[in-house]
């Protein structure tokens, strides 16, 4: 059979890892690999390259993707024909769509139109349903905390209170994480169960108690009571919220007199070499997927669920997101510094 596969939305490491696997597997099996570029525009413009087990295995334990990602709609552009018409004119059986809510969204419209198509969960959010885990969580949690734990000392000698931005528009597993992994005595995630108030008020206190200066992570998503903000969207209409953390350090030195260190995370949190977990991960992901496709298993996600190969339908992944139960959200909370 021919497989083809894409890498949309925002890129994580593990994907160059996962596309070795995938390319690795489905030689030994007798099929052949194309790669998309650029997620679905090239699909819409019929790039694509042939994918071969050597010509991947040197980019082994990269970040990014090789076959680069891009925020494209082609269902809100009217340009699924393309896609389908490149699909036939490459001959391929079977794709393999990788990427977050977005890029699955445009992958189950695919499978509604009768094409074979397994997702594959992957974004450093780690918000898509179906899965436990999304490719390039473990390694951008790593990222933002060791980042974070080189700057606190610098913070601490200067004495200046330190408020972070972490990546994350609507879910808040990566600023809980490197939160739960560093000093940090308060963290805001776009679930809610801290305002600003709040947050202004832990590091304040950890200040009197520890004496010295505090930290702080704020998710990119957080909702500001009372602020507007002017942002741009992309092409599947998500916000630009990037920078919310500088109006939050304005908001703190208007409260406290002090002004702190704001520091923005942002890419960042996608690169560095991928962690063992994370090439696990694609390398399971990578099975599971083909494994789908060859017993005709359509338009579903290659998933992971409670250790065991999970097949949830796109349908019911699709338009949701996989949030922070508020309970467990409000008691890890209270565990910070
Ligand atoms: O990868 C997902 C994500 O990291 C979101 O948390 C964030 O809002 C978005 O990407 C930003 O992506 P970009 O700035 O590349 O459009």
């Amino acid at each position: 059979m021919r497989f083809a596969v894409l890498t949309g939305g925002g890129d994580s490491s593990g994907i160059n890892d996962f596309l070795y696997f995938l390319a690795q597997r489905l030689e030994r099996e007798g099929h052949s690999l194309i790669g998309f570029r650029r997620s679905w525009l090239g699909l819409v413009n019929n790039d694509a390259l042939e994918l071969t087990r050597q010509e991947l295995a040197q980019y082994r334990f990269t970040p990014g993707t090789i076959l680069g990602t891009e925020r494209k709609n082609p269902i809100k552009d009217g340009q699924m024909d393309q896609v389908l018409r490149s699909l036939e004119d490459r001959g391929v059986d079977v794709l393999i769509a990788m990427g977050g809510d977005d890029t699955l969204g445009v992958a189950n419209h695919l499978s509604e139109l009768g094409f074979t198509v397994v997702g594959v969960a992957q974004t450093i959010d780690d918000d898509v349903l179906g899965t436990d885990r999304t490719l390039g969580y473990y390694t951008a949690i790593y990222q933002g905390v060791r980042a974070v734990n080189s700057m606190v000392n610098s913070n601490v000698a200067h004495d200046r209170d330190m408020i972070v931005e972490i990546m994350g528009r609507d879910a808040g597993w990566l600023a809980l994480g490197v939160a739960l992994n560093t000093p940090a005595c308060a963290c805001m995630c776009p679930e809610g169960e801290m305002t600003l108030d709040e947050l202004i008020a832990r590091m304040q206190e950890y200040r009197r108690i520890n004496g010295r200066a505090a930290l702080a992570i704020v998710a990119e998503g957080i909702k500001l009571e009372g602020v507007e903000r002017e942002l741009e969207r992309d092409a599947f209409g998500n916000l630009a919220y990037e920078g919310v953390s500088h109006i939050v350090g304005d908001l703190y030195k208007k409260a406290t007199g002090r002004s702190p260190r704001v520091q923005v995370m942002g890419y960042l949190l996608r690169g560095g070499t991928p962690l063992p977990q994370d090439v696990e991960l694609a390398a399971f992901y990578a099975n599971h997927a083909v494994d789908l496709a060859l017993s005709g298993q359509t338009g579903r996600l290659a998933g992971l669920q409670n250790g065991k190969p999970s097949a949830v339908p796109l349908t019911e992944v699709v338009g949701r997101k996989k949030l922070i139960d508020l309970a467990d959200l409000r008691a890890k909370l209270k565990l910070l510094a």
